[in-house]
């Protein structure tokens, strides 16, 4: 049954993807919690300043602890959830390097974070979702496991373990009427994204590559992901499960 409005988690939405998401699914009438490890109250601001209904909670996705007080306070505030956007992940911040020379602190905070996050996440919100009798999940992996980029090899790991994750726990909850998908988003622009190839030329010709590999051929803005992740959070898509839909302006058809 189609609820007069959806009660969403977005973690990792103190700006980039995350603040969008929040932003336009209040728009979209969605009460959210928009989560960060660092302070989001801004994002909160922008809802509120739209018109929209948003609360902030500074939570660490890889602690059990917080993420279980994140669920609480979200239920408690919100009055339920029904939406749980697995959004936050360490992607800009990380080093570049082929797979022989990443250091392995980088790869154990990024598998900790982009995997051990999802699931914890997902984990602490199922008791919410039963209480409520279903609810959605939706998991930003990235369409870089479809490219192999690299020089990424531990954030392509970890988002691939996202993608393969996503198809488990849809087989564990679906009984309950809960569903599970996952999103592979392009290289998009986000302040996170410029940062990602260093100096101006590098970042020049990273842009001008992605572009001119995609069936459309402009710049990937955040805006491009949103109405997808909303569909995939409400009845329209009931029936869909355990999928991953590519969004990349056509650059990998898989
Ligand atoms: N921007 C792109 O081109 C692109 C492409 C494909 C996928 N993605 C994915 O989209 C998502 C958002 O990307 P973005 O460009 O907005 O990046 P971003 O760095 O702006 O967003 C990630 C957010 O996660 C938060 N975070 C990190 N560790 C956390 C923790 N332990 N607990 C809670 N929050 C934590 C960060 O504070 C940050 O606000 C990420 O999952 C990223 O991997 C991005």
């Amino acid at each position: 049954m189609e609820k007069d409005r959806k009660n969403i988690i977005v973690t990792g939405a103190a700006g980039g993807l995350g603040q969008a998401f929040a932003l336009n699914f209040a728009k979209k009438g969605a009460a959210v919690a928009a989560v960060d490890l660092v302070d989001c109250s801004k994002t909160a601001d922008l809802v509120k300043a739209a018109g929209g209904e948003c609360i902030s909670i500074k939570a660490d996705i890889t602690k059990a602890s917080s993420v279980s007080a994140m669920c609480a306070e979200a239920d408690e505030k919100l009055g339920g959830i029904d939406g749980l956007v697995n959004n936050a992940a360490i992607y800009a911040s990380l080093k570049m390097a082929p797979f022989d020379m990443i250091e392995e602190k980088d790869w154990d905070l990024v598998l900790e974070v982009n995997v051990k996050g999802v699931w914890l996440c997902s984990k602490e919100a199922l008791p919410y979702f039963k209480k409520r009798g279903g609810g959605s999940i939706v998991n930003i992996s990235s369409a870089s496991i479809l490219e192999g980029n690299p020089y990424f090899a531990h954030y392509v790991a970890s988002k691939g373990a996202v993608w393969a994750l996503t198809r488990s726990i849809a087989r564990n909850v679906g009984e309950y009427g809960i569903r599970a998908n996952s999103v592979t988003p392009g290289y998009t622009m986000t302040d996170a994204s410029k940062g990602l190839a260093g100096d101006p030329e590098s970042f020049k010709k990273n842009y001008d590559d992605n572009i001119a590999a995609r069936a459309i051929k402009r710049a990937m803005e955040p805006n491009d992901i949103v109405g997808t992740v909303w569909f995939l959070l409400n009845d329209e898509s009931a029936f869909i499960t355990g999928q991953n839909i590519n969004i990349d302006g056509g650059s990998i058809h898989y």
